[in-house]
């Protein structure tokens, strides 16, 4: 039997000591699988005094968590997080001294994965973040094995668990966005400070790993456009369910002429779509191949059981030597791209104007959107009879457009006297 592997921990919040319970309750099964026993032999975090409920006596404890990339360990596993301070400096001289790492930190790889990627090949070690990526869904494993014989022509997503659970709630409740989310924050489901969530930031973080291991170029963060989801109201849901459409937040890339387009936001999408049915807290990544066609993973895409899955998957690949590649690619071969701009994105959009019911409106909109060659789909106009000065709902769609032409209409529309608030804009995917 080969000697244990040594393991040591940095960060015993919700995936840390998820991982340590995993590590705990599964210690037969995965020295089995492992051919050896994965031994936890040292962790840090802030508050020693802490009760975790965790049994980690023989366990050595690091006051400072940069001292366990010196720690007698084979791999360090950060789960600060962060993408500078401590959890960058222990990553980067942990990789330095010639150890594993494995890291859920999204924040951490999305701006300086390159930089580290190159670092652990350099150092003929491991960095993996499996579980950074719609945790417990194994999707980098699947691209960069199972789904390695296909150029990716492209990958979406619902990355974001929290901002999933706000839109379902709230198709199923009818209840504005506001209300939905003070209620999640109550509940937990939503941090205290959710901006990272629902503004988007937390799926394009996973979204630019998410392609540059689909596409083999270099994590390139700053040329994801990213957009939340706080703009989406009631009413959009309604509309878009009459329209037969659900409101999603997707992550989506794809190569194009113009560059590698990575965009955030939320987006129509068919109720059939297989996407469309991933409901509340649950993540979906759908990725489509030349030669497999389309093939989707969907599951818990956070919390300390579904992530402790996914850090420890990594363990084991280390455990039994396979050191794979941090992207699909060596980190010298990753290509360095062009970012697409959204300017040039070609699509249809839903707009939801809110206008005074006067004669001549909708002509005005109507000229609007033919000056900009932007060509409607549909119009509707519906609710009851408006009392004097009242705001009436119409909502149009319109057919594949460029997003330049679209924002020029929309500004133009938005000066308009009968259009009393800004046009409501959203994107819509006929995936
Ligand atoms: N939560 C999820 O479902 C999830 C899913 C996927 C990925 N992730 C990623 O996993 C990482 C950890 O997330 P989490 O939710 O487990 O966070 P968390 O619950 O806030 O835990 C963070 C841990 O880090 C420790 N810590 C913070 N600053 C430290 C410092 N300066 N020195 C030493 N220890 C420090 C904390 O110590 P104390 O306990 O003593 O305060 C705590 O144990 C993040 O990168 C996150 O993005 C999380």
């Amino acid at each position: 039997m080969k000697p244990p592997l040594k393991i040591a921990i940095a960060g015993l919040g919700t995936v840390g000591a998820g991982t340590v319970r995993l590590l705990r309750q599964n210690a037969e099964l995965l020295e089995r699988r492992a051919g050896r026993k994965l031994a936890l032999v040292a962790v840090a975090a802030r508050d020693r005094a802490r009760d975790r409920g965790l049994d980690l006596s023989g366990v050595r404890w690091e006051a400072d968590a940069a001292a366990l990339a010196r720690a007698d360990a084979d791999v360090v596993v950060e789960l600060v997080g962060g993408s500078e301070g401590v959890a960058r400096e222990l990553v980067s001289a942990a990789l330095q001294n010639g150890k594993h790492v494995v890291t859920a930190n999204k924040a951490l790889v999305a701006h300086h994965g390159a930089a580290l990627a190159r670092l652990a090949e350099e150092k003929g070690v491991a960095l993996a973040f499996e579980a950074a990526v719609a945790g417990g869904i194994p999707i980098l494993k699947a691209l960069r094995e199972g789904l390695a014989a296909n150029n990716v022509k492209r990958i979406y997503g619902i990355l974001n668990g929290t901002c999933n659970f706000l839109l379902t709630t709230m198709r199923e409740t009818g209840r504005d966005f506001s209300d939905v989310l003070a209620e999640a924050q109550r509940m937990g489901y939503a941090e205290a400070d959710p901006s990272f969530d629902i503004d988007g930031v937390d799926a394009a973080h996973k979204l630019a790993l998410l392609a540059a291991v689909a596409f083999g170029t270099e994590v390139d963060f700053a040329g994801v456009h990213v957009e939340g989801i706080r703009h989406v109201s009631a009413l959009d849901i309604a509309f878009a369910d009459d329209l037969g459409y659900r409101i999603k937040l997707l992550g989506l890339a794809r190569p194009t002429e113009l560059g590698l387009e990575q965009r955030v936001h939320a987006c129509m999408v068919p109720r059939a779509a297989p996407i469309a049915t991933v409901e509340g807290v649950y993540n979906a990544v759908v990725v489509e191949g030349d030669f497999v066609g389309r093939v989707m993973l969907e599951g818990r895409g956070a919390g300390a059981e579904p992530t402790a899955s996914a850090v420890v998957a990594d363990l084991l690949d280390i455990a039994q030597g396979r050191n794979a590649t941090s992207f699909s690619v060596a980190a010298s071969h990753l290509r360095r791209g062009e970012a697409a701009p959204m300017d040039r994105h070609r699509g249809a959009y839903y707009v939801r104007l809110m206008v005074l019911d006067r004669p001549g409106v909708i002509a005005d909109v109507a000229a609007a959107l033919r000056d900009e060659s932007v060509s409607m789909e549909q119009m509707i106009q519906r609710g009851r009879a408006p009392g004097e000065g009242e705001a009436v709902p119409v909502v149009l769609t319109t057919h594949d457009t460029d997003e330049a032409a679209m924002r020029r209409a929309l500004a133009r529309i938005a000066r308009l006297g009968t259009v009393v608030e800004p046009p409501r804009m959203i994107r819509v995917e006929n995936l």
